[in-house]
């Protein structure tokens, strides 16, 4: 049979790829043969990253890149094709709020702006400047890592959480828009444990998130990771405009 996972000769771009659900896609895109490119605003990160994807025996290099910099972005997309020669999987990883910390009426435009600009208007610009490599490449798989929290409503997450509802829809039209050599998903990962997740957590508040998971445990970091590989892969084929929920089966709640 053939191998639908294989990934070989491929190139990715990985935003915020040095720590976390980026760091963890890479490096299982890495191990199933696609070359990498680590992107994060932390080049140190990055590089880590770079040292570790080489172990695999594919092409990989780091690339310092603030997602809600319009120049970095150009120069991310530059370099990639410059080194790599094209790019065929994006993965709109880098992202962040302050889930829990949102006091509604306390919310000012300009952190609004910057949550939107990070979530979502980082993802139109980077898609826009990969997307006409991949359709030269005759290959296209974008995915971009939403949150259960673009679905659910829970205390003091508005901005956060609507910004991934964006996410979600955006998803929906850039299958439409993009098609049909690109497909375009989005993954929604309920809790993971990452250092941003660790910065929130109390033991009451996992107990909690528990207790409404059927899988019972948390997420880790390789189970988005190999659902990237899934939605990046031709395993994927006629799936586009889609949100895959990763989640143990369950809500985990911040309050
Ligand atoms: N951890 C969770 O429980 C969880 C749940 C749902 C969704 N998510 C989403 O997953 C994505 C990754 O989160 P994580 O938990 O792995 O985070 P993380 O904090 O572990 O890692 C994030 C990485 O992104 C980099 N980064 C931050 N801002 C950046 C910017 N402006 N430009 C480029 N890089 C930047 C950081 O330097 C860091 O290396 C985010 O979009 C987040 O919203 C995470």
């Amino acid at each position: 049979m053939e191998n639908y996972y294989d990934v070989k000769g491929l190139t990715a771009i990985i935003t915020g790829g040095g720590n976390g659900i980026g760091k963890e896609s890479a490096l299982i895109l890495a191990k199933s043969g696609a070359n990498v490119v680590i992107s994060d605003l932390d080049l140190d990160a990055a590089e880590l990253v770079v040292k570790e994807s080489l172990s695999f025996g594919i092409k990989a290099i780091a690339v310092k890149c603030d997602v809600t910099n319009e120049g970095d972005l150009e120069n991310l997309v530059n370099v990639t094709v410059e080194k790599m020669g094209t790019v065929n999987i994006l993965i709109n990883n880098a992202g962040g709020g302050g889930g829990g910390r949102e006091k509604f009426l306390e919310l000012s435009l300009p952190y609004i702006q910057k949550i939107f600009m990070l979530n979502v208007f980082s993802i139109y610009k980077l898609s826009q400047l990969c997307a006409p490599h991949m359709i030269k490449s005759n290959y296209g798989s974008i995915i971009n890592i939403s949150s259960m929290a673009g679905q659910m409503a829970t205390h003091n997450m508005s901005v956060y959480g609507s910004s991934k509802a964006a996410v979600n829809q955006l998803t929906k039209y850039m299958a439409v828009d993009l098609g049909p050599i690109i497909r375009v998903n989005a993954i929604a990962p309920g809790a993971i444990k990452t250092n941003a997740l660790m910065s929130v957590l109390t033991p009451e508040i996992e107990t909690k998130m528990l207790s409404k998971t059927p899988l019972k445990k948390l997420g880790e970091t390789e189970d988005i990771g190999m659902g990237v590989l899934y939605l990046a892969s031709p395993m994927s084929k006629w799936i586009t405009g889609q949100l895959l929920p990763i989640n143990g089966g369950g809500e985990q709640e911040l309050d």
